[in-house]
């Protein structure tokens, strides 16, 4: 089992195959990057495994798969199988954009993938285009209706910001309610490569539209995600994630491999270790050392971007959130 320095166990992986991306969504990459990580740069299929199978057998039971948009790494599929077959009772997810779903839904499913998180910022195409940099609303709905159809659980992710897609709030919600698929709605993140013009929506103007529109109640968070749960008094639950926040890190249970090969101990932290050379020798126990260390350093709390302020400094991009 896997314990950091706060008596927390570490059980969730989350890993970004690439940072390349086929949106550029206003709150991530407007632009751009000057340039991508060198293909050669990135870690195999093969020795991602090798080092999904020493985090599995240190105590990982939770893997999500994250870009970038994951579904641009091809074989993606061929990735998701070997993990399934190594342990088919890992919570195996994804988190996409959708834009390539309706083509790849069945093969994830029949390699073994279990669930998706998807972004739907608005049901609107303009607004879609204008969020995402290009027409992709039709292509992310039918990849959405594809997974549900295949038999993937699909939740829903929306980050609300004003003069683009607030007054969307409740549409969306319904439009993911009438499925049966949750949705979380996310504050915006600052960061240094998002567009200067976002004004994100808070939870507290959040809560004060749906209130306009319904009643529920404060579930609190559930285990160790990230979001605040309100249940509605039909029983459908929406979710709010206020990443500023650090009330959830008492119960955070997640470190995140970059496709570069560096293991993050938290979202705003700085120090990473790199996999990479022990991984490309085929050094199993030197790969649980780092994992051990990245573990120890994992630290209590959120931290935002150093001296100047609540900023990451980190491109959301690389690791997926
Ligand atoms: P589930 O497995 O469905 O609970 O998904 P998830 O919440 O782990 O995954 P998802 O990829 O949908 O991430 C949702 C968002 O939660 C991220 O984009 C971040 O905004 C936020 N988030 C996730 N992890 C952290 C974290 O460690 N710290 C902070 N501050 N925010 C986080
Ligand atoms: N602020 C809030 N959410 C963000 N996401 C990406 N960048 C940001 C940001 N700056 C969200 C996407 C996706 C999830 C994994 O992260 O909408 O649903
Ligand atoms: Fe791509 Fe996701 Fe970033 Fe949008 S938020 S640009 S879909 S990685």
């Amino acid at each position: 089992m896997l314990i950091d320095s706060y008596h927390r166990v570490v059980d969730y992986l989350r890993i970004s195959v690439t940072e390349r991306c086929n949106f550029r969504c206003q709150y991530c990459m407007p632009e751009k990057p000057f340039s991508w990580v060198p293909k050669e740069n990135l870690l195999t299929f093969e020795e991602l495994f090798l080092f999904v199978k020493v985090a599995i057998d240190e105590g990982i039971k939770k893997i999500r798969i994250t870009g970038g948009e994951p579904l641009l790494r091809e074989d993606l599929d061929v990735f998701i199988k070997m993990i399934y077959d190594y342990a088919p009772d890992i919570d195996l997810a994804m988190t996409t954009n959708a834009y390539l779903l309706k083509s790849t839904a069945q093969k994830l499913k029949d390699a073994g993938l279990k669930r998706l998180n998807v972004s739907i910022d608005t049901l609107k195409p303009e607004v879609a285009q204008k969020i995402a940099g290009k027409d992709v609303l039709a292509n992310v709905l039918e990849g959405v209706e594809e997974a549900r159809a295949v038999g993937l659980k699909v939740k829903v992710n929306m980050v609300p910001m004003k003069n683009m897609n607030a007054d969307e709030i409740v549409d969306v919600l319904e439009y993911c309610k009438e499925r049966g698929m949750s949705i979380r709605f996310i504050e915006y993140m600052e960061n240094r490569f998002a567009s200067k013009e976002i004004s994100g929506l808070k939870s507290d103007e959040l809560l004060a539209i749906l209130r306009e529109y319904y009643e529920f109640e404060d579930e609190g968070f559930d285990g160790a995600s990230p979001s605040h749960y309100y249940r509605m008094s039909d029983g459908y639950r929406f979710g709010i994630i206020e990443p500023y926040e650090d009330d959830f890190c008492k119960q955070c249970n997640r470190i995140r491999l970059t496709a570069e090969g560096q293991l993050i101990p938290c979202l705003y932290f700085d120090e990473a270790l790199s996999i990479g050379k022990a991984i490309k020798a085929g050094d199993v126990a030197g790969a649980a050392e780092v994992l051990r260390e990245v573990v120890k350093n994992k630290p209590e709390k959120n931290r935002w971007g150093g001296e100047d302020g609540e900023i990451s400094s980190r491109a959301f991009y690389e690791t997926g959130g």
